[in-house]
């Protein structure tokens, strides 16, 4: 019965000629389709004897064979149509753009900022977001109960009774504590990092943003070696000519303190919105590690000394690419993001 089947379909392969497209898949689909008459054979196969089985499986997988082999016939024979229709392509059209994603602004410029201190020989270090009230505050100088806590508005997250309140870190200072507890000059490093100040966010204040702190300790390092880096780090980064000035400031970890202007970057110092009129911009506090917090970190205040600075990379952006509402760093908006084309990959 079954190999009777098989002898007709085999003539009806055999005699099957084609060369349209169409109709050569209709024949794929009966012959070979996955509820094709192939299938259909082999299913009735498994119901057969035994000894039927040995003859008869060898005539069933020819017979496959066929059918397999005149659809690749015909189809190759078909190819050179289809290359003529690929003919109509046109290659020279442009191909589809690729476009490659672009970094954060804020991410943009804290690499400019950690390049040009690596040139001076500072390397990077980073400590944690969540701080305990030592590192964040008792090591650098800041009394029990002394008003300079509220210079900033701290998100406390527990007391401990161990090791004091725990805090997000309202600034970078606490990565110069835990850099000074785990060695001994000279110290040379920047260390960026995300901050945390519960303040309203508005376009001019913000419960999250990102500092640069800087860090210099060695027999003998002055206000002077302050000064000079600070200057040369402003015409790296905002070009030469850009001028410096420091006005006495207090921070309970620096003695003395600054806060460091630069001539205005948008007016150059002939005064515009940005810089109110005075033709300078603050972009960072400075000054001379106290000694207190020298020792508070077992480093031996009368033979070393250091400077340590800070700053908000969010500050610096803004003055580099005008962003006027600090919202816009967080929001992740792409129309945003996308304006910010760096060399850097
Ligand atoms: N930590 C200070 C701030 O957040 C900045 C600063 C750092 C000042 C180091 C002096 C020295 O405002």
């Amino acid at each position: 019965m079954l190999q009777e089947k098989i002898t007709e379909l085999s003539a009806e392969i055999d005699a099957f000629h084609t060369d349209n497209a169409q109709e050569l898949e209709q024949f794929r689909i009966k012959f070979l389709g996955t509820k094709g008459i192939i299938k259909d054979i082999f299913d009735e196969f498994k119901a057969v004897s035994p000894e039927e089985k040995r003859t008869l499986g060898k005539v069933l997988n020819q017979f496959k064979q066929l059918a397999e082999s005149k659809y690749q016939s015909l189809q190759d024979a078909a190819a050179p149509e289809l290359e003529e229709k690929n003919a109509d392509l046109d290659l020279t059209l442009p191909g589809e753009g690729f476009e490659i994603g672009t970094r954060h602004p804020l991410a943009i410029v804290r690499r400019e900022i950690v390049e040009i201190f690596n040139k001076l020989g500072f390397v990077v270090a980073e400590g944690p977001e969540i701080e305990d009230d030592w590192h964040n505050f008792s090591a650098l100088n800041f009394p029990e109960e002394h008003p300079a806590r509220d210079m900033q508005d701290t998100f406390f997250i527990k007391k401990d009774a161990e090791h004091g309140d725990i805090a997000l870190r309202t600034h970078t200072s606490s990565v110069q504590v835990r850099m000074m507890e785990n060695g001994q000059p000279p110290f040379r490093a920047i260390m960026p990092g995300r901050v945390y100040r519960n303040e309203a966010i508005s376009a001019r204040a913000h419960c999250f943003f990102h500092q640069v702190e800087g860090l210099y300790v060695d027999e003998q390092v002055s206000f002077a070696d302050l000064k000079q880096t600070l200057f040369y780090f402003v015409q790296e980064l905002y070009g030469e000519g850009t001028k410096v000035r420091f006005r006495p400031s207090y921070f309970p970890f620096t003695e003395p303190s600054a806060e460091m202007d630069i001539s205005c970057t948008i007016c150059k110092g002939a005064g515009c919105q940005l810089c109110k009129y005075s033709g300078w911009v603050e972009i960072l506090g400075c000054g001379m590690v106290d000694p207190n917090v020298l020792e508070n970190c077992g480093i031996d205040s009368k033979k070393y000394s250091g400077f340590a600075f800070g700053m908000g990379i969010e500050r610096i952006a803004n003055l580099k690419f005008e962003i006027k509402d600090l919202r816009l760093f967080s929001e992740n908006d792409v129309r945003f993001l996308k304006q910010f084309k760096s060399a850097l990959i």
